[in-house]
């Protein structure tokens, strides 16, 4: 069993859980995932990692209520423990101390999972700059540790609450207002954030990386359910990513998989009086 140290939503819908799981912390990755299981009958749930302390031996992910699994996830009190925790799974970031500049975009549970990403490239010497995304102020958050380890953050609220406003359809511009020229662009976030960056970036001619978030249930190459297509080729998420690059991607059929189980996943919160939430 793992010991849950934390479980707290840290801005609605979106939680901050920390597990203790010694093993995995030791050998983590920026871009890496875990899968958890909330109990004994309860699906496998990728998360990806967000932060891990060596020293106490704990994970800690961002994940977003959006179904049955996240819903009894999001239930669990810090004291308690969960059964299953597997990882570090998935292939790490590629880290270089020559990219030169990266702009890191985090969204969503993103903005947690950007932050080891942003953390190792700028200890590696790397020019960094984050760009937070969210519809509202209210829904951001860890800009203290993204200025840690950035050059510069920036924010982008479609209410225009914090920083720039608008979509992520306006990154051009506002890379020209910045003066930033990126020689490599990362997103981690939802499959709409990532999708809309990565056909903003071809046409800049920016090579973008994207962090992949498809239905997965082993993790580890045998069940097939993470398959995507990458420039033609079938790929696996969970072995041959999560990150790929994101202008090879097909996206449609990426989408269209990624919606096949959402009438169950409904079904379920229906049952347990959780789906007036959604
Ligand atoms: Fe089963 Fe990737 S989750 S092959």
């Amino acid at each position: 069993m793992y010991e849950i140290v934390e479980r707290r939503m840290i801005v609605p819908n979106l939680h901050e859980f920390t597990v203790k799981a010694p093993e995995i912390a030791e050998s983590v990755q920026a871009g890496n995932f875990i899968i958890v299981r909330p109990d004994e009958v309860g699906e496998r749930t990728p998360l990806s990692v967000a932060d891990w302390d060596c020293d106490a031996g704990t994970i800690t992910s961002i994940f977003m209520q959006v179904g049955g699994s996240t819903a009894k996830l999001a239930r669990l009190e810090p004291g308690g423990d969960i059964p299953t925790c597997a990882g570090p799974l998935g292939k790490e970031t590629e880290i270089r101390d020559d990219f030169g500049t990266v702009l890191c975009i985090g969204g969503c549970y993103g903005i947690g999972s950007i932050y080891p990403v942003a953390r190792a490239l700028k200890e590696a010497g790397n020019k960094v700059v984050s760009l937070l995304e969210a519809r509202s102020s209210y829904l951001l958050y860890w800009q203290d540790k993204l200025e840690e380890v950035s050059d510069r953050v920036i924010e982008l609220t479609r209410d225009g609450t914090a920083g720039y406003k608008g979509h992520i359809t306006r990154l051009g511009e506002i890379l020209t207002l910045e003066k930033i020229k990126p020689d490599l662009i990362i997103v981690n976030g939802c499959t709409f954030l990532m999708m809309r960056a990565s056909k903003m970036t071809e046409s800049l001619g920016i090579k973008t990386i994207v962090n992949m978030n498809p239905i997965m249930i082993d993790g580890t190459g045998m069940c097939g359910v993470c398959r995507l297509t990458v420039a033609g080729k079938m790929k696996f998420a969970c072995v041959d990513g999560p990150d790929f690059d994101g202008h090879e991607i097909d996206w449609e059929e990426f989408l269209k998989r990624r919606q096949t189980y959402n009438p169950e996943e409904v079904h379920p919160l229906r049952k347990s009086g959780c789906a007036s939430h959604f």
